[in-house]
């Protein structure tokens, strides 16, 4: 047994099998090699095998109809998914066991958008209800806010905020302002209020965040689940120097909120627990922008009640992925198709390509979801992976990635992608008496460009269109590539719900097929404890004069160089 492999608990989570040795995966091995004898045009030309590819759940419809799949894939899909016990896995997440196994805690993000009277327990304690009572928190609090009725300390209305953190709790709650701003009655919501974010410790992202605001109508929260995160303390400390320096110190205590799992930390900073919303420690960092790390700043923007039918929309996936039997489960259908995408052809790559510039954030959060939860070397048992597992994932409102990484897609490496398009616009189509709408026009593209990469341009068709030869081989696309297409019926809060819980749900499913733990994120840390080590130096250097030491010559140049040219 390798060194520090742990003895195996009675877990539903652990297992005495490495996935890849199971029947069905070795199956899908074979299966595979078949496949691959089959181009997708040809699979295309079968309208039932189509037709069984086409998933409909509360207006969402998922065609998986280009995965390189026959009709039998699903089925041994089906099978791997039994072999790797993954309803027994999605009944255990939903009942509070700790199947976050390394940090010891359950995975419960679900119990954030779970209606009042739900019971759903972690440690045998139901805690729909302390959920509840910080929405509730978070509620009256926006709304005084909002109305002007919590003002700042020179008496008035603090009309603008800036949310201050990193990773999880950033890139999800930006992803659904973004999606929000364009949506007529999260805009009428919003009046003339402004959200922002600081993310980056870089001075830059600073200064950005606070140009043009007045510190007299600005309310800063603090959010972070540890508390102790380096970026996020140094920030959520230069805005309090630029509160206090404008205002005063006491300013601090009316401009400054927390949203966090460590009370104890927020308090110790200087702001006022009761003005701290509360989450815990079952809430996965990426997973919270359901929590008080999303909820209050979006809240604070459009009040509860559009931020509430943005959690009914993720409740309703949340049923759906919990009950639905597999063959109609889209997130379940997602994920086993990540899987074949991932272990069986190799694929190393996803793209998420949003027909809809509402949802321009959508991959950068997807990106730290699913790369953070299943970007891991190790089984959940300790035992080193015979199979790469995770992919790589980027993406790019269509049709601007048209314009720019698509060649690839088309001509260089296969990566399979994840076409979103919403039926309706969010916002008014002009130009009504011309051939085609805006909205038509990206919609056209969303509708050819899967065609294009399955069925691609055969020389022979190039031949036909008297097109010379030797461009032939530069104008051949290949084809077979794969992709699946959801279509929203619309892109308002209760969808952008749906579309954020099927995306975690189906990287959860992923990590649940691998056998890994996808709820630990522990290959953060090395460079984090690095960094350390170079700040304690850096202050030494400069305040002491120390020499730089304790590096090898490379890193010790660069710092030596960095200190010097600062200095000069
Ligand atoms: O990047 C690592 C990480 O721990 C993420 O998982 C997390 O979302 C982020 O840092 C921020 O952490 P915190 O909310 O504790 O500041």
């Amino acid at each position: 047994m390798p060194l520090g492999v742990p003895e195996r608990k009675s877990n539903s989570m652990a297992s005495s099998t490495l996935i890849s040795d199971t029947e069905p995966w070795k199956d899908l091995k074979g299966h595979v090699e078949e496949i691959k004898e089959t181009h997708l045009r040809d699979l295309m030309d079968d309208s039932t095998r189509c037709k069984s590819m086409m998933v409909e759940f509360d207006g969402i419809l998922l065609d998986y109809s280009r995965q390189r799949i026959y009709q039998d894939t699903m089925e041994k899909l089906f099978r791997l998914a039994e072999a790797a016990r993954l309803k027994q896995k999605i009944d255990s997440m939903y009942s509070g066991e700790h199947i976050n196994v390394t940090e010891n805690r359950s995975v419960l993000h679900v119990a954030l958008r779970a209606p009042r009277d739900k019971v759903i327990c972690s440690d045998g304690k139901n805690v729909v209800p302390d959920v509840w009572k910080v929405l509730d928190k978070i509620s009256e609090f926006s709304e005084r806010v909002r109305s002007g009725s919590w003002v700042g300390a020179t008496g008035k209305a603090l009309k603008d905020v800036i949310a201050v953190g990193i990773g999880g709790s950033f890139l999800g709650p930006l992803f659904v302002h973004a999606a929000l701003q364009t949506d007529p009655e999260a805009m009428e919501c919003a009046r003339a209020r402004q959200l922002r974010f600081l993310a980056n410790v870089d001075p830059v992202d600073v200064a950005r965040s606070i140009t043009g605001l007045n510190p007299e109508t600005t309310l800063v929260i603090v959010v972070s689940k540890t508390f102790t995160t380096a970026e996020t303390m140094l920030n959520a400390q230069s805005l309090r120097e630029w509160i206090s320096t404008a205002l005063g110190p006491q300013a601090v205590a009316k401009h400054m909120v927390a949203v966090s799992t460590n009370l104890t930390l927020v308090e110790k900073f200087g702001i006022d627990p009761k003005n701290a919303f509360a989450f815990w420690d079952w809430v996965g960092g990426r997973y919270s922008v359901c929590s008080a790390v999303g909820v209050l700043p979006l809240s604070l923007q459009y009040g509860f009640s559009v931020v509430h039918k943005f959690l009914k929309g993720a409740a309703s996936i949340d049923d759906h992925f919990h009950s639905t039997p597999f063959e109609k489960n889209i997130p379940v259908l997602l994920g086993l198709l990540s899987v074949w995408n991932v272990s069986f052809f190799g694929y190393p790559a996803r793209a998420i390509l949003p027909y809809s510039q509402a949802l321009e954030k959508f991959a950068p959060h997807i990106q730290q979801v699913s790369m953070e939860s299943n970007g891991k070397g190790v089984s959940i048992d300790g035992l080193p992976l015979p199979f790469e597992a995770g992919e790589i994932d980027f993406g790019e409102p269509g049709t601007n990635g048209q314009h720019s990484f698509y060649q690839l897609i088309h001509q260089g490496r296969v990566i399979p992608c994840d076409f979103i398009g919403v039926v309706k616009s969010q916002q008014p189509v002009y130009l009504k008496g011309e051939m085609v709408s805006n909205h038509d026009e990206l919609m056209s593209n969303f509708f050819a460009q899967p065609d294009a990469l399955a069925y691609g341009k055969t020389p022979e068709q190039l031949l036909r269109e008297n097109v010379p030869n030797h461009l032939i081989p530069h104008k051949t696309f290949p084809g077979n590539r794969p992709s699946l297409s959801l279509l929203l019926p619309s892109l308002n809060a209760y969808n952008i719900g749906q579309l954020l819980a099927i995306y975690e749900h189906r990287i959860a499913v992923e990590g649940f097929i691998w056998g890994i733990n996808s709820f630990d994120q522990w290959g953060v840390e090395l460079g984090k404890s690095l960094a350390s080590q170079v700040r304690k130096q850096l202050h030494l250097s400069r305040a002491k004069g120390e020499p730089v030491e304790g590096f090898n010559f490379s890193t010790t140049t660069l710092i030596t160089k960095y200190l010097e040219a600062q200095s000069g």
